[in-house]
């Protein structure tokens, strides 16, 4: 087999044959296959698509390539949740707790994040303490012992996809439905997950900015869990807009513990109960209640041990930011639209995020809303607060936030996106 051959025929449109995926996954985690001829080969599937069968295959081969994690020694059923990432998307941080709370065991590999979308990793690294890195006999003990784990997927764990992600990142072809679907479910059947609720998002600051793409991901994605044995759901979920009132690590972990004390923006609370219901319905626990797991305070308890069992202090305070900018509301009236790509891309700008794959992020960096779209704002009233260790980023923030927000005459009428949209 050579890899030109591969590349040529997924550039004239054929379909890859099961010998040429197989051959081409494996040589490309050993490193038979050049980068450069990887990237060849995810624009031809990029520009010209795969089948389904050819993705089913695809992503088997990608699990292949490592180690498969075994969670049936536990005595909980296992429910998982993935997002595909968005801005001010801290549902991990509730959820994961609230699940555990609930009687299931929640192994979540996560993930940092790139570009203008979070990374639970990152967001939780904010805690003094805590560590991303456990070792598969740690994740499983916190898993014993508390329900719930967040932690870095292991280098044995589907390696094709790390590569083949980083690669995707700097040759601008993430945005396909193949690729974003093998490389999530690859680490999600390799992780051993029992059952899995997708957070497939729509809209600006979501990579499927239409919903019929997020449809075909959606659709793709349970297909491929469903064909390996794993009880996969997906939810279209609104991105129009940033979820809650915060997009920057710290600033969500802080947002995250209000609504295990019961608090929290809406929309957050919502989202939170809704893949709770999903993700313990799949699990076999429909009798379970998760609105009362967080009102009784079972979510933060499991909140606090799951902190403490991986070295953070769920007491410690939260890093600030050196310096605020407050950017006000031009005029009066009501708020039509906060564009959450915007706020992405302004959060990453002021540290929250990196450019590459290797550079730190600022723990108290990111965008603090004060309003959200439908709200009545008077003329001179904080709309954003921008927050930074590095306040000559203030600038290139703004930048970002410019044209990001509409502001109706008073009694505009608007029709607020359910969070939860199919
Ligand atoms: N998240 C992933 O893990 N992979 C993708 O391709 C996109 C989002």
């Amino acid at each position: 087999m050579d890899v030109i051959s591969v590349i040529r025929t997924k550039r004239d449109r054929a379909r890859l044959t099961d010998e040429q995926i197989d051959w081409v996954i494996d040589a490309y985690t050993r490193g038979e296959v050049a980068d450069e001829q990887m990237s060849a080969l995810a624009m031809a599937i990029f520009l010209n698509g795969m089948e389904r069968d050819e993705i089913a295959r695809w992503t088997a081969a990608m699990i292949a390539s490592g180690e498969r994690m075994d969670f049936s020694s536990l005595p909980r059923p296992t429910a998982d949740k993935h997002s595909t990432g968005g801005v001010g998307d801290k549902i991990t941080l509730p959820l994961a707790p609230l699940v555990a709370a609930c009687g299931a065991a929640v192994p979540q590999l996560s993930g940092r994040g790139l570009g203008h979308t979070g990374g639970t990793l990152d967001k939780l690294e904010s805690i003094p303490g805590w560590r991303a890195l456990l070792s598969n006999d740690e994740m499983l003990a916190v898993l014993r012992d508390v329900g719930a784990v967040v932690c870095a997927a292991g280098d044995g764990l589907a390696p094709a996809d790390k590569k083949l992600y980083a690669l995707r990142d700097v040759t601008g072809t993430v945005e396909s439905i193949p690729l974003i679907a093998s490389s999530i479910m690859s680490k999600k059947i390799a992780e051993g997950t029992g059952s899995l609720v997708l957070d497939v998002k729509v809209g600006s600051g979501a990579f499927m900015k239409n919903i019929d793409d997020a449809r075909e991901l959606a659709r793709t994605m349970v297909g491929l869990g469903t064909d390996h044995g794993v009880k996969t759901v997906a939810l279209l979920t609104d991105m129009a807009t940033p979820l809650g009132l915060t997009a920057g690590n710290a600033l969500e972990v802080r947002e995250s513990v209000e609504v295990l004390a019961g608090g929290g923006p809406s929309d957050v609370v919502e989202l939170t109960l809704a893949l709770a219901r999903e993700m313990l319905d799949a699990a076999g626990l429909k009798d379970a209640d998760p609105a009362k797991a967080l009102a009784d305070g079972s979510a933060m308890d499991a909140w606090r041990r799951m902190i403490a069992a991986q070295g953070g202090d769920p007491d410690a305070a939260l890093p600030t930011a050196r310096e605020t900018q407050v950017i006000t509301a031009p005029t009066s009236g009501v708020l039509t639209r906060l564009d959450a790509y915007a706020v992405g891309v302004a959060a990453w700008r002021l540290g929250a995020g990196r450019a590459r794959k290797e550079d730190p992020v600022q723990a108290a960096a990111g965008v603090e809303l004060h309003a959200k779209p439908g709200e009545s704002v008077t003329a001179g009233q904080p709309l954003l607060t921008l927050h930074t260790d590095t306040p000559e980023k203030f600038d290139y923030a703004q930048q970002a936030l410019t044209d990001s927000y509409d502001i109706g005459p008073a009694g505009t009428s608007y029709e607020p996106n359910p969070v939860v949209l199919d």
